[in-house]
């Protein structure tokens, strides 16, 4: 998720593209780059720096940008390619005549780079974007106008993209496309913009134009044109927008976590982007850790804090039940005071959206001077996590402001299940067909998720039934289990009421003497696929509410059984029971957003909270 900007107009581009990148640096702060044609001499000139947008504003303070009236710009949020200078946009062609900047992941980008190199042409970064500036300035170069070789070169590419491109030669446009990813155009007198969200421009102007899948759309001062990728006119959806800038940043949404709950479609697609052909078949290129050596590691150990420790714990179901290969879950403070028994054929897993944890990080470095292996699932590509592991699964959720993960949590269980498949599909733990047919569910996982959004207002509802509570419990049973901890996890650090997550089978040895009259229990039953624990689970549902409990039960939305034992019933998508903690995670979240909410809570920074835990 990067922070786009397009203009052409009357203004000086310069301060209009700075201004807009300042509006979406939420979107991405990895790096950030601008690229102006010079009114006086039409030459483009670009400068792009690694790290925040205020290192790009003191560079081209110290080398002054030409006046220009057409330009683009970029903050990043790096999926492919370290946040450097190089990797940072945008990018150029081989002659310096057309740059592009990018949003989303092109999957056919190495074949094209290959076919790029075998013509000769010389690509400078590790990025899939560069390759479009490659394509885009052919086109131009064989006489195609910007718009054109703009509909020409995204018939190529497969994948998620918002590209932006501006050619040297014609400085009366900017060109931009769209699939699958966020792309508006901002409609003004005399100037037209373009942004990745409308707060790239709200403060020129409140007329927008959001574009469709797969268009090209051209503006220059006169107008704005839209086509499809064949070159047919189509039609934006025009709106006027009626949010300030601070709802602006947020997509509409009153807080960051809200808009990153609602984000988990799009987040969870595209941290599946890429990651498996047609026929299933895992292409993992980041785990630089070659076959022989997966196929030796007899032991895994997942090591991670918080909600990252809870994703490691659904991760272990899974990857035990696909590769049998032990697999302990540590949290990562304590993993190295325990003396772990570690190996060469060790393989330690560290779970972290930021990449910055401090109890994570000594925990990695403690796995290194044993010689095991690590391999990073993380969410903030050049963070020092990965960079200090010998391979990682980047996350690609986007940046998550949001102190309280969810995006990141649920973009981490979908890393750690295709890690378990990818061992599999390499030690041949499993047939090719069962591990596509796993895949295929995973590749449903969006949509279901977006099911369980639709309820929203039902979950809301919930908050305001028991905004008074004082206490709140969680059940569940195997994968379920962890997602009653992060469930509890989520109330805590959002609504500061006691909240405590537990094993079902574990009421009996002394929870249980916590039910009493009234207090509210969330109760997630695992799909009827695994009768045994699903019977077992309603016995223990039977067991709180005779004593009093109101039960929140989550389980799948057409199951009989659990109807008489359910004071709230909230329905979940049928999935296979390793995967059903991405579709009940999601009610929890809900609940616990709009409970603190409602309580007045600051939900993006509760009290106490921050988003990245530097010190052990
Ligand atoms: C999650 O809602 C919390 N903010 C916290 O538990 C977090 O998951 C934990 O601090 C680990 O952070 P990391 O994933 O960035 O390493």
């Amino acid at each position: 998720m990067c922070g786009i900007v397009g203009y052409v107009g009357e203004q000086q581009a310069r301060d209009v593209v700075i201004e807009g990148l300042r509006r979406l640096e939420y979107r991405g702060y990895d790096s950030a780059g601008i690229a102006l044609i010079g009114t006086a001499d039409g030459v483009l000139s670009t400068d792009k720096r690694a790290g925040k947008l205020t290192n790009l504003e003191k560079a081209i303070e110290e080398h002054p940008l030409p006046p220009a009236t057409t330009g683009i710009g970029h903050t990043r949020w790096a999926t492919h390619g370290a946040p450097n200078d190089v990797n940072a946009h945008p990018h150029l062609g081989a002659h310096g005549r057309v740059a592009v900047v990018h949003n989303g992941i092109i999957e056919n980008f190495a074949r094209l780079r290959d076919e790029l190199e075998r013509a000769g042409h010389e690509l400078l970064s590790e990025t899939d974007t560069e390759i479009t500036a490659h394509l885009l300035e052919t086109e131009v170069e064989s006489g195609h106008d910007l718009t054109t070789a703009m509909q020409r070169t995204c018939r190529r590419l497969e994948g998620a993209f918002t590209l932006v491109a501006i050619d040297a030669e014609d400085p009366s446009r900017v060109v931009a496309a769209r699939r699958n990813s966020p792309l508006v155009v901002g409609i003004g007198e005399g100037e037209n913009f373009i942004g990745s969200d409308v707060a790239a421009f709200i403060e020129h102007t409140r007329e927008a134009l959001e574009l469709g899948q797969d268009q090209v759309v051209t503006i220059t001062r006169e107008g704005v044109a839209v086509t499809d990728f064949d070159g047919n006119e189509a039609e934006g959806r025009r709106y006027h927008v009626d949010w300030d800038l601070a709802a602006a940043e947020k997509g509409g949404f009153d807080w960051f976590m809200r808009k990153e709950i609602f984000e988990q479609p799009r987040a969870i697609a595209d941290a599946l982007l890429g990651r498996h052909d047609e026929d299933g078949q895992l292409q993992l290129d980041e785990v630089r850790i070659s076959d022989g050596e997966l196929r030796d590691i007899d032991k895994i150990i997942i090591v991670g804090c918080g909600t990252a420790n809870y994703a490691g714990l659904v991760a272990k179901y899974a990857i035990e039940h696909w590769t049998r290969i032990p697999c302990e879950v540590e949290l990562a403070h304590e993993f190295r005071y325990r003396d772990p028994i570690l190996t060469r054929n060790t393989l330690v897993v560290a779970i972290s959206q930021s990449g910055e944890t401090a109890d994570t990080l000594m925990a990695i470095r403690h796995a290194v001077t044993q010689r095991a292996k690590v391999l990073a699932i993380c969410n903030t590509n050049g963070s020092t996590i990965p960079r200090e592991s010998d391979a990682v699964i980047y996350t690609h959720a986007g940046p998550e402001i949001g102190v309280a993960s969810t995006k990141g949590f649920l973009t981490q269980l979908i890393a750690c299940y295709l890690l378990g498949l990818y061992l599999a599909q390499v030690r041949g733990n499993k047939y090719g067909d069962e591990i596509a047919a796993l895949v295929r569910e995973l590749a449903q996982m969006p949509d279901k998720v977006q099911a369980v959004l639709d309820q929203a207002e039902t979950i809301y509802g919930l908050a305001e039934r028991f905004q008074d509570a004082r206490s709140v419990l969680f059940l569940g049973r195997h994968a379920g289990f962890p997602v009653a901890l992060e469930g509890a996890l989520k109330l805590k650090e959002l609504a500061y009421i006691h909240a405590e997550g537990f094993a079902a089978g574990e009421l009996k040895h002394g929870p249980i003497a916590l039910i009493e009259e009234g207090l509210p229990v969330f109760c997630v039953v695992p799909p009827r696929g695994r009768d045994q624990l699903h019977d077992k689970m309603i016995s223990a549902i039977q067991e709180v509410r005779a004593r009093g409990a109101l039960t929140i039960v989550l389980a799948e939305e057409d199951d009989p059984e659990v109807a008489p034992y359910a004071d709230v019933l909230i329905g979940l998508p049928t999935v296979p029971t390793l995967l059903q903690p991405v579709v009940a995670t999601v009610p929890l979240q809900l609940f616990a957003c709009e409970l603190a909410t409602r309580m007045g809570h600051d939900v993006d920074q509760p009290r106490n909270l921050a988003k990245s835990v530097t010190v052990e």
